[in-house]
């Protein structure tokens, strides 16, 4: 949109979530509270992103620098109220045109209600539009004051609400579109509120009225404006967020029995008919083909598991990872940086580390890459084909050839050619008979030490 500006406010301390992080990058589905936020301004593609930062500067910075690259960044120095941090930001934000508002803590705001806001404000001619929203406990909320005609004329914060109003359930969901040029005549004369000395954005709504600007409003679902103030409001948000993405998923043809014990991530993509069996998480960076299967129990992070492959259940899959078409990763199998080529199998118990594994090839039970000597990391190539036996550990950098087979048990430290057969563990001795005399030896060494101390024991030294 072409004279539309967005300033996303993102200074504050967040005080009540009691610990150092800047309230902003708390995470919500795997990501920080910001990156929702500025993902949705960005679908509005406005002509300038501003974001004020102040408490935790150089880490939001660095958070609005990878979200949103063409975001100018502010800074506010003290943190004096959500009026002075739009004030920080004048000189970034063009002379005139729309300001939207958007506050870093409001994280389910979606793009359609923001573009019927600025609808509205438009045909309305509004200087000032507020979004309201009916939280089911108002609490903290500012309370939208309205007058005889239902146009707001106020917020007034609950700490200075008086009862009446307090009664209302009509709170300021944090997002206000209004008229730059009004807002720069306005903004300076916003005066601190004496007991915490902060400039409040939503006096501005009084302000304008006595001005002779018109306001307006429209209401959002309550979700939308929901901040998160203090952890158990994270909380809430993670789980509607949460709800909300499965029904989308669902929605899209993803078969999932139990949706509600999914726990997905902001950029999880999940191809339509692909199973996610119950009790699965899927960290950031997880997409997941058609027709793949994601058994139970299983955590995934950073990979891609394409059509048809199957994972799980209690599979841990970790960054830089493949599941090509039709391979299969079992029980108790963990990857990290592993790419297993299309229809390849390690179906049990094995850990995969830094490793590469060609097409068809069957990673047996128990088998270990050695990836890490103590200092650095070193690669495994396991050729298209080949079949490593059970408890194998394969000692990195080492290469297994295509076609080729490791005997069960082996401890593999050097390459093993194309098509060869390698094994490289202790020789099974056997002896004929020896059996019966060997338990002839312990029951006898049992019963002398048992006439003695009487400390010996089953744990004892059996030889
Ligand atoms: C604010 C509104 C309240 C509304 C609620 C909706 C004000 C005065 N109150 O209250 O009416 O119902 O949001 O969620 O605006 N920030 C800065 N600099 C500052 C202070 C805050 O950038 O000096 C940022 C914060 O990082 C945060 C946002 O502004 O992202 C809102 O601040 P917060 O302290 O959470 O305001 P609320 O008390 O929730
Ligand atoms: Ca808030």
């Amino acid at each position: 949109m072409r004279d539309l500006a967005v300033v996303v406010l993102a200074a504050g301390k967040g005080t009540r979530m009691r610990n150092d992080r800047p309230k902003v990058l708390h995470p919500l589905a795997g990501v920080p509270l910001l990156a929702h936020v500025l993902t949705t301004a960005r679908a509005l593609a406005p002509a300038r992103l501003v974001v004020v930062v102040g408490h935790g500067a150089a880490a939001v910075t660095e958070a609005v620098g990878r979200i949103a690259p063409e975001a100018r960044v502010v800074r506010q120095e003290p943190q004096r109220g959500t009026g002075h941090a739009v004030q920080a930001a004048l000189p970034a934000l063009p002379a005139t045109g729309t300001l939207l508002v958007l506050y870093g803590d409001t994280p389910l705001l979606r793009p359609a209600t923001l573009r019927r806001l600025l609808e509205t404000h438009r045909d309305a001619g509004a200087a000032v539009t507020l979004l309201a929203i009916r939280p089911a406990d108002p609490a903290a909320y500012g309370r939208i004051r309205l007058d005889a005609e239902g146009r707001p004329v106020a917020i007034v914060e609950a700490r200075h609400a008086p009862p009446e109003l307090l009664a209302s359930d009509l709170c300021n969901g944090g997002v206000m579109a209004l008229d730059l040029a009004v807002v720069r005549r306005l903004l300076p004369d916003l005066r601190p509120h004496p007991e915490k000395g902060e400039i409040y954005l939503t006096d501005l709504v009084a302000r304008a009225v006595a001005a002779g600007s018109g306001t307006a409003l429209v209401e959002a679902p309550f979700e939308e404006g929901l901040g998160a103030n203090a952890q158990a409001e994270l909380v809430e948000l993670e789980r509607r967020w949460q709800r909300r993405r499965r029904a989308e998923l669902l929605a899209a043809g993803v078969v999932m029995p139990a949706p509600e014990t999914v726990h997905l991530a902001a950029d999880t993509e999940i191809a339509p008919g692909a199973v996610v069996e119950p009790y699965v998480v899927f960290g950031p960076g997880v997409r997941i083909g058609a027709g793949a299967r994601v058994r139970s129990f299983s955590h995934l992070e950073g990979v891609r598991v394409e059509a048809g492959a199957e994972v799980g259940p209690f599979a841990r899959l970790r960054p830089g990872s493949l599941v090509a078409e039709g391979a299969k990763v079992g029980n108790f199998v963990e990857l990290k940086n592993a790419r297993l080529g299309p229809g390849a199998k390690a179906n049990h118990l094995s850990y995969l580390g830094d490793a590469e594994v060609g097409a068809g090839a069957n990673i047996g039970a128990g088998t270990i890459t050695c990836n890490y000597d103590g200092v650095a990391k070193h690669p495994t190539h396991i050729g298209a084909d080949a079949f490593v036996g059970s408890n194998s550990a394969l000692v990195a950098p080492v290469r297994v050839g295509r076609g080729a087979i490791v005997g069960a048990g082996s401890v593999i430290t050097r390459d093993v050619p194309e098509e060869a057969l390698a094994v490289a563990r202790g020789r099974q001795e056997v002896r004929e008979g020896m059996a019966p005399v060997l338990r002839e030896r312990f029951r006898h060494r049992r019963a002398t030490a048992g006439s003695g101390a009487g400390s010996a024991s089953e744990g004892g030294d059996r030889r």
